[in-house]
């Protein structure tokens, strides 16, 4: 077990994630974002959806807690914050919020939900999709595993509910829920799985002690290959996405 903290590099996000962001584009169309109309963008990373929502003439706030990651949004031109979903500094302030592939990292959801409630105007939409219970359930135990072997013990920093557990949150926040589902969506990588564990899955690698994490890796990526591995050497990940609508209510005559 190491103290060395997870930092997010845009640079490896841009070269072996850039598909999360390509996939959130249904996500975007969802949200069906409006000129003129004032929307959050929660977990933004490097902006490169944001640009998308801007590019409907909405006006756009990207928050997100990565420094790094806000550094590359805005080098995209977006005006992004570095803010945390469990203290959003706003009420009232906008039409939606959109979030794509970052609630799964938020792990007190609930807090999350509430903070979400009060930065929307009433009326206003709650449209996203995330990591739903099963997500990467492969690459989740062939982690543990491997950490195990080592008597390394990590709590997970993802937490991918089921959509009954999700919708109860919301409607808890006061949220009217439209619509949430879960559905399971393999995606293909753009290089081995272990360029993904390595961009994605630092939680994990950096409780490994540094001069152990290259083998730990290739002993993550050998467990993984008759899962995750096709025949003609292509990976994917064995995603499952939860995806949602809600609103906040008008209030009452
Ligand atoms: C996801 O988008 O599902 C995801 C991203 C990073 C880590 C785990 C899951």
């Amino acid at each position: 077990m190491t103290d060395e903290p997870f930092v997010w590099s845009p640079e490896r996000y841009g070269e072996h994630a850039r598909f999360v962001s390509d996939l959130g584009m249904s996500v975007v169309d969802l949200l069906a974002p409006r000129p003129g109309e004032r929307i959050l963008d929660l977990g933004c990373g490097d902006g490169a959806l944001t640009l998308h929502i801007v590019a409907a003439g909405s006006t756009v706030v990207g928050v997100d807690s990565s420094p790094d990651m806000v550094a590359a949004a805005r080098a995209r031109g977006l005006d992004a914050r570095v803010e945390s979903g469990t203290a959003l500094p706003y009420a009232a302030a906008f039409d939606a919020v959109f979030s794509n592939a970052a609630l799964h990292w938020m792990l007190d959801l609930e807090r999350v939900i509430v903070e979400v409630h009060r930065s929307l105007v009433a009326g206003g939409r709650f449209v996203g999709e995330f990591g739903a219970h099963g997500n990467v359930a492969t690459i989740v135990e062939a982690l543990h595993t491997a950490l195990d072997r080592r008597g390394i013990s990590v709590a997970s920093p993802w937490r991918f509910p089921h959509p009954a557990e999700f919708e109860a949150l919301l409607r808890a926040s006061g949220f009217d829920v439209g619509a949430v589902s879960s559905f399971p969506r393999p995606a293909a990588l753009p290089g081995d799985v272990g360029a993904w564990l390595e961009t994605l899955a630092g939680p994990y690698l950096v409780a490994v002690p540094r001069r152990e994490r290259a083998f730990f890796v290739a002993e993550v990526v050998d467990a993984l290959r008759p899962d995750l591995c096709d025949d003609a050497g292509g990976w994917s990940a064995d995603y499952v996405r939860l995806r949602f609508s809600a609103t906040k209510p008008t209030a009452p005559d």
